[in-house]
């Protein structure tokens, strides 16, 4: 059994970040979400992991993965141009061979790991293993319809027209029967050759396919919310009371994370919470649900629910909540004039 993670794609949504970055390595609680799920993947018996990137943002991914030791695997790269999930699986058929995979996507995570699934898979002797659960947007996601049995009958990529709400989330597990289904497709409407399409093709063909509803929470960082909400439910998940570095004159109220190269001055922090290397915290209220980067600084300021990457600086800014900012950013309110002075990178949302 090997694992495919797949870690391309465009990453449109979370534009600009995602001009420097794989939208895969965004951090949720100051570890990139890819971290997580090889994390997962590391708790099963599986060494071989192939990582699909793209052109614009592979070296990113290769160089917080490298070889793959830190997790005890055997990494192979395989760059792909972002023509769909299904595209990904026919791009690393040299490296697939005959073996059965499971596949996951490098921005989702769940909170049941992939070590039961695997088993499952393997014991069943399946062709297709999925996993479901219960969305209120259904237009998003692939959606599958089951029958009173819990059978696959049809499944449909982001229908507009929505024939259920049982979203696919981004775990799959495949026989080496994929590919001949995968033959079988043509690119969808969006121009992409859909996995969803792949997987309807082997329940057609009366391969083994089956589906599983996700009894934990799933986190799909596609866009700015889904981030922070990630950020959220990580920390809630995670974190516990461990403050290492300087708190002089400060209060520190619940599950806080202080690094110990961090200082934290006449402020408080309220957990859940965490503060990356360096991290200097002056004067200042940071909220529930919120992670410094490594090497930022906050001043006179009052954060809740924020992910900062590393290298910000946030000064005098009387409340900032539900922002999401990228690495070597500033955001200082100007004391002495009441205008408003942006230096907004492309694609950036600023609400004020
Ligand atoms: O998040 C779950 C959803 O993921 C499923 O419900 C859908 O059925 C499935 O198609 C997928 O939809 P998205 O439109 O959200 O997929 P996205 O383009 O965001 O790509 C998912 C991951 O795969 C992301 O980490 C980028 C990577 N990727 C994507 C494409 C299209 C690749 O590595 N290569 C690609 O060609």
């Amino acid at each position: 059994m090997k694992a495919l993670v797949l870690s391309g794609g465009k990453g449109t949504r979370l534009r600009p970040l995602t001009f420097t970055l794989a939208k895969q390595l965004i951090p949720v609680a100051n570890k990139p979400i890819l971290g997580y799920v090889l994390d997962q993947i590391a708790e099963t018996k599986i060494k071989e992991v192939g990582i699909v990137i793209a052109s614009e943002t592979g070296d990113y991914v290769k160089e917080y993965v490298g070889d793959g030791s830190k997790w005890k695997f055997k990494v192979t790269y395989i760059p792909q141009e972002p023509l769909g999930l299904a595209h990904a699986v026919k791009t690393a058929q040299k490296f697939l061979a005959d073996d059965s995979f499971i596949m996951c996507l490098g921005d989702n995570v769940t909170g049941q790991g992939v070590k039961a699934l695997v088993e499952k898979f393997e014991k069943q002797k399946l062709d297709s293993l999925i996993l479901l659960k219960e969305v209120d947007d259904p237009s998003r996601f692939g959606i599958a319809q089951l029958d009173k049995k819990g059978n696959i009958v049809k499944l449909v990529e982001k229908p507009k027209v929505p024939m259920g709400n049982l979203a696919i989330i981004g775990t799959y597990l495949f026989s080496n029967k994929v590919h001949k289904a995968i033959e079988q497709i043509k690119p969808s409407w969006r121009g992409e050759l859909e996995i969803t399409d792949a997987i309807q093709e082997m329940v057609n063909m009366g391969f083994k396919a089956k589906a599983d509803i996700l009894n934990s929470w799933w986190l799909d960082t596609g866009k700015k919310d889904d981030i922070l909400s990630a950020n959220a439910r990580i920390l809630d998940e995670y974190i516990k009371l461990d403050v290492k570095g300087e708190t002089e004159g400060s209060t520190i109220e619940g599950r806080v994370k202080v690094d110990s190269s961090s200082k934290v001055v006449n402020s408080t922090i309220r957990g859940p919470c965490i503060i990356g290397k360096n991290a200097k915290i002056e004067n200042s209220f940071i909220g529930p649900y919120t992670s410094i980067g490594d090497n930022s600084q906050v001043t006179n300021s009052n954060l809740e629910y924020c992910v900062l990457m590393e290298n910000v600086v946030v000064k005098d800014v009387e409340r900032m909540e539900d922002s999401l900012i990228g690495k070597n950013a500033t955001v200082t309110k100007n004391l002495k004039c009441g205008t408003i002075k942006l230096h907004v990178g492309d694609y950036s949302e600023v609400e004020v």
